[in-house]
């Protein structure tokens, strides 16, 4: 059992069983701080991490902490961090503590950032063996993962607003929805396709993986080899079916063999961990285990058999392209590494945010999120009673969560996620926080977001890819949105180089706060949570949007050398 005064616990933490403590027993000196420590320890919860025993919450090598003893150092800090004290974090290690005061964060958390002309895998891995790095990846390493439900939102989002734009339809009824990758992110797809009433056919290299997305039922039906996947896909399909099928076998055999049986999906795209081209993507003509084996033993011949297997896969999605699928990037820098190792038309597809995202961005819509500190799934039950009385006229909102209960077990903290715009996520916060107060809630809850939002991120292959002024790699926002997110009073912030595409591709910024139904916290929750996504609405007009404008207009938000009156 934790204990407060006694430490000894997280000394006998056992990384393989590691779980949030819950209910209203503190462990540290206030809630903030038993915030970060009981969303630390659920990101590495074995139901939520990919492998906690090495740390790795998700996306390839994504990690919580740098190291065993740097967790266990990090917990301890915060079981005696005081309340006008904020706690360091360097790439997971905890290295100082700074006087601050009641309404600074708790915890300032810099992940992997490296300077540009370093940064590279090749200089990251080099500090990373030195023990002087670790991959953050967005929420792994600023603990605000809640496990894979945190993505489904979002390939919600993109694939209801491909039927939108694709077929004039709400959903995708009768359309097959081919991809790969089933860890962390990707094992999202399958059940995301599903809500949107799509037949999904997803290749997975490691049967384990696999095995895990049909356990915790968000894969439907294994097939027993890559031709039956696609007869049982077009069965599926042909009958409306939203089943969601898996096959185990590299994302170049899946798409070969359609393209020589002459099937063409109606939607293609690719969540395998091509950001990591050595601890993430697998080459073809092996399976896991000698993956694995190659990868340690002979890392620079692994490296170039990635490579030249992802120029072969975005040849193949091209080709599929051609004969009429609607392909798209989905985040995984899997084009960018095609064309770095030569490949002219690498980016013949768009990403997915420049397809389908950015109108939502233009709003200043992206993901909100919130777990239940108490443990009890009753206080997310009725924040999502909250949020279908405070937003009544969101259709897709109501849709979402109606159907979010229905399909989506907890891993880990009870929490949810929904995508609110500017204008509605402090709302949100504020009514929670009344619920907190008025004993609605039995305990706390966080509010936090993925570093993938509309104003925090500069990420010229995805998030920020094809910006209309052609600002795609300025990371000043990012930057300015950490310092926002510093000055508002978020709970914990962090900053991080990297995520979701790799070394060298992208820079963001995430932030927490605790919703504990104080008047500081509504105080704190009224800025925090206007003013972030107050900066993808800037971001976006900025850059020259007119959706962005007429937003901004609609809210009376002023912009300094823009009219918006
Ligand atoms: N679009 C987004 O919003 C978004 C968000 C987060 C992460 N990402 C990116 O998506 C990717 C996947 O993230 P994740 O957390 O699922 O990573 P992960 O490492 O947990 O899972 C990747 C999976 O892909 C499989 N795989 C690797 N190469 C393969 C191949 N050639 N064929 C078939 N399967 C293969 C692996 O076995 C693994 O199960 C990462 O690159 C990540 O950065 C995208």
């Amino acid at each position: 059992m934790y204990t407060c005064e006694n430490m000894d616990w997280i000394d006998a933490l056992d990384l393989a069983n590691l779980q949030s403590p819950t209910g209203t027993t503190l462990h540290s000196k206030g809630w903030q701080q038993e915030a970060a420590l009981r969303m630390l320890l659920n990101n590495l919860d074995h139901r939520v991490a990919e492998d906690p025993k090495q740390l790795i919450v998700y996306g390839g090598t994504g990690k919580a902490a740098r190291t065993p003893a740097c967790l266990k150092q990090i917990l301890k800090e915060l079981c005696n961090l005081e309340e006008n004290q904020t706690l360091l974090i360097q790439s997971g290690k905890p290295v100082g503590i700074i006087n601050t005061h009641k309404d600074a964060p708790r915890v300032m958390i810099a992940n992997s950032n490296l300077v540009p002309k370093w940064a590279t895998w090749e200089h990251f891995h080099t500090l990373d063996q030195k023990g002087l790095m670790m991959y953050g990846q967005m929420t792994a390493g600023s603990w605000i993962y809640i496990g894979s439900q945190g993505i489904i939102q979002g390939t919600y989002e993109t694939f209801a607003s491909a039927a939108k734009i694709h077929y004039n339809q709400a959903d995708l009824s009768g359309k097959l929805v081919v991809t790969a990758g089933l860890g962390g992110m990707g094992g999202a797809q399958p059940l995301a396709a599903k809500i949107c009433k799509a037949t999904s056919l997803t290749a997975e290299v490691d049967p384990a993986r696999l095995q895990r997305r049909l356990d915790d039922r968000y894969l439907d039906i294994k097939a027993n080899n890559i031709d039956h996947a696609i007869d049982l896909a077009l069965e599926k399909k042909n009958n409306a079916d939203n089943s969601s099928i898996g096959v185990v076998c590299n994302a170049t055999d899946l798409l070969t063999r359609l393209l020589e049986r002459n099937v063409t999906p109606d939607l293609l795209t690719d969540q395998t961990s091509a950001h990591d081209p050595v601890d993430g993507y697998v080459p073809e003509g092996m399976d896991i285990e000698a993956a694995r084996n190659l990868r340690k033993h002979d890392p620079q011949t692994y490296r170039q058999k990635s490579l030249d297997t992802m120029v072969h896969h975005v040849t193949l999605m091209n080709q599929l392209m051609e004969r009429g699928a609607h392909t798209f990037d989905y985040g995984n820098n899997l084009r960018g590494f095609a064309q770095e190792h030569g490949m002219k038309n690498a980016f013949a597809f768009e990403g997915f945010v420049p397809a389908y995202i950015r109108p939502l961005f233009c709003e200043g819509s992206g993901p909100f999120r919130f777990a239940a500190l108490s443990g009890d799934p009753k206080d997310i039950e009725k924040c999502d009673q909250a949020l279908l009385a405070l937003f009544p006229n969101d259709h897709k909102l109501q849709n979402w969560l109606t159907a979010a209960k229905e399909h989506i077990p907890f891993q880990g903290l009870p929490s949810r996620i929904c995508w609110l715009r500017y204008g509605e996520r402090h709302r949100a916060g504020v009514k929670f926080n009344e619920m907190v107060a008025d004993g609605t809630l039995s305990a706390p809850i966080v509010i936090g977001r993925d570093h993938l939002d509309c104003g925090s991120v500069a990420s010229p292959n995805r998030e920020t890819e094809s910006m209309k002024d052609g600002s795609d790699a300025v990371s000043d926002w990012p930057l300015l949105n950490l310092m926002s997110a510093t000055a508002s009073g978020a709970t914990w912030v962090s900053f991080h180089h990297g995520g979701g595409v790799g070394m060298g591709y992208s820079q963001h910024a995430g932030l927490v706060i605790l919703v504990d139904g104080s008047n500081d916290a509504r105080t704190r929750i009224e800025r925090v949570l206007h003013n972030d996504p107050l900066l993808g609405v800037l971001r976006h007009c900025d850059a020259g949007y007119e959706e962005a404008m007429r937003y901004a207009k609609e809210h009376h938000v002023h912009i300094p050398m823009k009219s918006t009156a």
